[in-house]
């Protein structure tokens, strides 16, 4: 089980930190059952006075889940608001937690700061983490692909379920996360070499850019500052061009783009001993990506011009969670009792 906030595209983190993941899990076969979530209801959390925004990132948000490859016939694919248990299951979570475990938690603590929410936090906002409890749990997920900043939900989570468990009996299951095993997928950092690719900090490279959007991008992307003459040695630690590599390039892509080499550690040492220029190199990522990104775009650009389509298969998933949700919610009210008649 898993899930995104609609609150815009989605963007080349996204791709490799999680979208990516997914469908290798759905193609797997190794799960019995995959929900993805539409956080609509997390999203107002924090865009409670802007409900539209939220209203249209929803098709967008699916749009992108469907173009790379998320299938709605392996995966149940639903909306969070659409599914009304996940808002009783908050209900009874909430007590199980307290205010000050909540303003611990490092992921509220730092979005907190973010938003300026420092004098007046919305009750809502400050709950959303024992919302994410109920999303993961009325679907008794055992594993969850998600990026390395929801560590700090999973762990609440599993805190709830002990405390649920041991108060009411044994009903729900501990999920465990599930990180990218490339260490560069975790966190892509945005194409101005900061830290984290975000739209707030207007770095990123979205699924649904075109190649001259794309190509732009690349070429503008921070180096080595160092690396001025072509024969200057090179760094590609902190080079995002390299951090890119890292997460996108197959060996396959070298006979495809750049034959001269066959090997990113053959690219890396000619970069480090100078000779190698930051041209070259960005041409060759912008060739990877290009590649990567063309049928997602063109099968985004389809599926965009039947909206009612993907509002029909929303609604299919939201049906099918809901009666995965109810079945948790029967157990969980027998085992706190709350069934009189
Ligand atoms: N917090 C996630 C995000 O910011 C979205 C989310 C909501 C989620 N509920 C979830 C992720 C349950 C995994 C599982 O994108």
């Amino acid at each position: 089980m898993t899930g995104d906030r609609p609150t815009g595209k989605l963007h080349l983190g996204h791709y490799v930190g999680s979208l990516r993941e997914r469908v290798r899990l759905q193609d797997s076969g190794d799960y019995e059952e995959i929900f993805i979530m539409i956080a609509d209801m997390q999203a107002l959390t924090d865009n409670a006075d802007d409900p539209a925004k939220v209203q249209k990132s929803i098709l967008e948000l699916a749009l992108d889940y469907f173009s790379v490859g998320i299938d709605p016939e392996k995966c149940t694919v639903f909306v969070q608001s659409q599914v009304p248990q996940l808002c009783e299951l908050t209900f009874y979570y909430m007590n199980l937690v307290t205010v000050s475990r909540l303003m611990r938690n490092p992921t509220v603590k730092s979005e907190i700061q973010m938003r300026n929410f420092e004098k007046s936090i919305p009750v809502g906002f400050l709950a959303y983490p024992v919302s994410q409890a109920a999303d993961i749990t009325a679907f008794k997920a055992t594993c969850v692909p998600v990026g390395e900043d929801q560590i700090p939900m999973l762990e609440q989570t599993n805190e709830i379920v002990r405390k649920f468990n041991a108060l009411y009996g044994e009903v729900l299951v501990e999920p465990k996360v599930l990180l990218s095993k490339n260490k560069y997928c975790l966190r892509l950092p945005g194409i101005d070499g900061k830290a984290k690719m975000s739209k707030s900090l207007g770095n990123c490279i979205y699924l649904s850019d075109d190649e001259k959007t794309l190509k732009e991008k690349v070429m503008s992307m921070f180096t080595d500052p160092e690396h001025i003459k072509i024969t200057d040695p090179g760094k590609v630690e902190g080079n995002v061009v390299f951090t890119y590599l890292e997460a996108f390039c197959a060996d396959e892509h070298f006979k495809m783009f750049l034959p001269e080499y066959s090997t990113l550690n053959e690219l890396k040492e000619h970069y480090r001993s100078g000779g190698l220029g930051d041209a070259k190199v960005k041409k060759f990522l912008s060739d990877i990506l290009n590649y990567i990104l063309s049928p997602i775009r063109e099968k985004r650009k389809e599926l965009a011009k039947d909206p009612t389509r993907i509002y029909k298969l929303l609604e299919r998933g939201s049906k099918r969670a809901e009666e995965a949700a109810k079945r948790t919610l029967d157990e969980v009210r027998r085992a706190i009792g709350v069934c009189y008649f």
